[in-house]
């Protein structure tokens, strides 16, 4: 079976939702470890009451991208995260990784961004949708290149803004929304219903 990584940095509710997902929805893949980069990550404490593997590798100190992401590369060989037989997931996980690691894992990571790219790239999508103005935003599951959230869409969800929204309330009602498609889109990888042409997914 297919194994999966996830990293992450906080509070990792879309860890949650993919690994609650897998057993629910019997997603066939395995989830074979969470690996953080800050050892107070929230998530930890939640994949662990989940019986998964976790692993802790700070980035604190690291200046070279790629030296810090070989480390984790070691590590999710380790646990069966393969270039061929692995998906890792990006779930609030605030490093940018190197292009390196995207070449060696091409069209097997994958993020989630909480605004309907390309729309509102980087940090602070959310209030950055608000500042806009928009009308709607929502989220976006993606394939991650060597760019900045600029990778191939894999599934987008709506969300309406409402004219009283806050950051916090407009992030609460996206974030019920990356729970449900974050998995949708681990499971259409598991199966072998994704297929990548050139910046397009074809989802059969
Ligand atoms: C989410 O909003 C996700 O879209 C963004 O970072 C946040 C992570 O939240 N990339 P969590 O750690 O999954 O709860």
């Amino acid at each position: 079976m297919l194994n999966l990584g996830i990293l992450i940095s906080g509070r990792g509710s879309n860890m949650e939702s993919i690994l609650k997902s897998i057993k629910k929805k019997k997603i066939p893949i395995n989830a074979a470890v969470i690996i953080s980069n800050k050892p107070d990550a929230k998530g930890l404490k939640i994949a662990e009451k989940l019986g998964v593997s976790i692993e802790v590798i700070e980035s604190k100190g690291f200046k070279n991208r790629w030296e810090y992401d070989k480390k984790i590369i070691s590590t999710l060989i380790k646990y069966g995260v393969t270039p061929k037989n692995g998906l890792v997931c990006l779930a609030g996980f605030m490093r940018i990784i190197s292009p390196e690691f995207v070449k060696k894992y091409k069209n097997r990571i994958i993020n989630i961004h909480p605004a309907l790219l390309p729309s509102f790239p980087g940090l602070d999508s959310q209030k950055q949708a608000l500042d806009y103005g928009a009308k709607y935003s929502g989220c976006t599951v993606h394939f991650v290149d060597a760019g900045m959230d600029t990778g191939p869409v894999i599934i987008q969800a709506i969300v309406k803004v409402k004219e009283n929204d806050t950051v916090e309330t407009l992030s609460k009602r996206i974030l019920k929304e990356e729970h449900k498609i974050y998995p949708e889109a681990v499971n259409l990888f598991a199966r072998k219903k994704i297929k990548v042409v050139g910046r397009r997914t074809i989802i059969s």
